[in-house]
């Protein structure tokens, strides 16, 4: 970036820039964190390909008409953004058993769930991310009850979208995490944040092989090949 933006918020992988009141700039960073933020390490190009895949797969939210604060990316690290409040919960969607679902009930990793699962953690780096439910959010007043419920549907859109999407290139989308907020302009709940290896789960259809940060969460290696998998398969460059 040429001119000096005024910093608004340093994330674990993405620093959010002020550009005027209505948008800001997101940067995205090869810096990786786990469990978090105890095990930390770095992937080489990883803020590229996260912009680029979160920026193709926002770019086809936005054409299905789902909200989203996504505008356009501006350069190989970069977005233009709607400003936004985030709602401070994140909603995981799951269509396979795995991670912290499969050891909190003992089910193997890449069983089928009969229906999609949608769960919500509270967005708290001091709580460690607590599993929380509905009435949690609405009791809490993290957002009200027709927002929780747009986000119900927002997600489940979501799902079906993005499943397809990466079903079309031999990867199935397992499950994945998604931030919504309020924006500034317009009032209305919009999807945000980023959408990329680092938020789901992907595995080859054909060999389950994993193509997402579990290869850095549990040392799996080959975790730059792995991103670059789905950037090559998707058919886009950084
Ligand atoms: P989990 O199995 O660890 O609960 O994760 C479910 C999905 O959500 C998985 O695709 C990883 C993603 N996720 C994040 O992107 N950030 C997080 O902080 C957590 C807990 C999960
Ligand atoms: N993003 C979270 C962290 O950095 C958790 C994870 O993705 O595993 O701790």
């Amino acid at each position: 970036m040429a001119v000096k933006l005024k910093k608004l918020y340093e994330g674990k992988a993405k620093i959010i820039y002020a550009k005027t009141s209505k948008e800001v700039i997101a940067t995205y960073k090869n810096d990786a964190t786990a469990f978090n933020n105890l095990k930390k390490g770095s992937i080489k190009n990883k803020g590229a390909i996260n912009n680029a895949i979160s920026s193709y797969l926002f770019q086809i939210l936005n054409h299905c008409d789902i909200p989203t604060h996504f505008i356009k990316k501006i350069d190989k690290k970069s977005q233009l953004l709607k400003k936004v409040d985030i709602i401070p919960i994140e909603v995981l969607v799951r269509n396979f058993f795995a991670g912290s679902l499969s050891k909190k009930f003992g089910v193997k990793e890449g069983t089928q769930l009969s229906d999609t699962l949608i769960e919500y953690c509270l967005k708290s780096d001091e709580l460690g991310d607590p599993h929380i439910s509905s009435e949690h959010i609405l009791n809490l007043g993290l957002c009200d009850l027709n927002e929780l419920e747009l986000i119900d549907e927002y997600s489940l859109r979501i799902n079906d979208i993005l499943r397809s999407t990466f079903y079309s290139i031999g990867i199935n989308l397992v499950d994945f995490k998604l931030e919504f907020g309020i924006c500034k302009k317009t009032d209305e709940l919009v999807l945000a944040d980023e959408i990329s290896p680092d938020t789901c789960r992907l595995w080859d259809l054909k060999t389950n092989k994993k193509l997402d940060k579990d290869r850095f969460r549990r040392d799996l290696g080959n975790i730059e090949e792995a991103y670059e998998e789905v950037l090559n398969r998707l058919n886009l460059t950084i």
